[in-house]
């Protein structure tokens, strides 16, 4: 399976990825390309480490959305990708995205969904926001992507602790070590192996 991976910042998803597929841990995947909405993220240093295709599109170098739209369709097209992972992408989606790529883009996110999800969370915002709620239990959700902000089914799901103390940068790295981490390569690799939407 040929593999598609979006990209925003740190890039430790995709990091998580690039050393599963290289353990054998995610079986029979090939990563083809990297795509960065911003020129700046390390993933694309990542990427660069690991010999993996790379590209930026970034809505800065378009002069409206739908110019930058069609931009990131034509990109993710010449890949040709039997998957998009979305690890750490902060753009929104284009709908036509979507419905070319219905049942064959999938999202990590940040918190067990419905909790904490939807328009504005993203990121460091979805821990400051379960930390202001005071939960004891969050997590990371691996979900289907459909024209929604994080609606789409949900692939697998994991908790974690919220302990005393926790700052959203804390709780941030606990969820991506403790979650994040294991639930994307498992699910892509699920996928590999044939794993669909109902
Ligand atoms: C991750 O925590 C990911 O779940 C989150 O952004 C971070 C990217 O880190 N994604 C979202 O919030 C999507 N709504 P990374 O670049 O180190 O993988």
């Amino acid at each position: 399976m040929n593999i598609v991976v979006c990209v925003s910042g740190g890039g430790t998803n995709l990091q998580a990825i690039i050393d599963k597929i290289a353990d054998g841990t995610i079986s029979d995947t090939k990563i083809v390309g990297v795509i960065s909405n911003n020129k700046d993220a390390y993933a694309l240093t990542r990427a660069a480490n690991a010999g993996i295709d790379s590209v930026c599109v970034s809505p800065k170098d378009y002069e409206d959305r739908d110019k930058f739209n069609k931009a990131f369709l034509e990109t993710v097209d010449k890949f040709n990708p039997d998957l998009i992972v979305l690890a750490g992408f902060l753009v929104n989606i284009p709908k036509e995205f979507v419905e070319r790529y219905r049942g064959r883009i999938i999202n990590i996110h940040p918190s067990l969904i419905p909790s904490f999800c939807g328009k504005g969370y993203y990121g460091l915002k979805v821990h400051e926001a379960a930390l202001l709620r005071g939960v004891k239990v969050t997590g990371a959700t691996v979900h289907f992507v459909d024209e929604g902000t994080d609606t789409g089914p949900i692939i697998l799901q994991k908790a974690v602790e919220v302990e005393p103390g926790d700052t959203p940068e804390i709780l941030q790295r606990r969820v991506m070590e403790q979650a994040e981490w294991i639930i994307l390569p498992a699910a892509i690799d699920m996928i590999a192996k044939g794993y669909r939407i109902d």
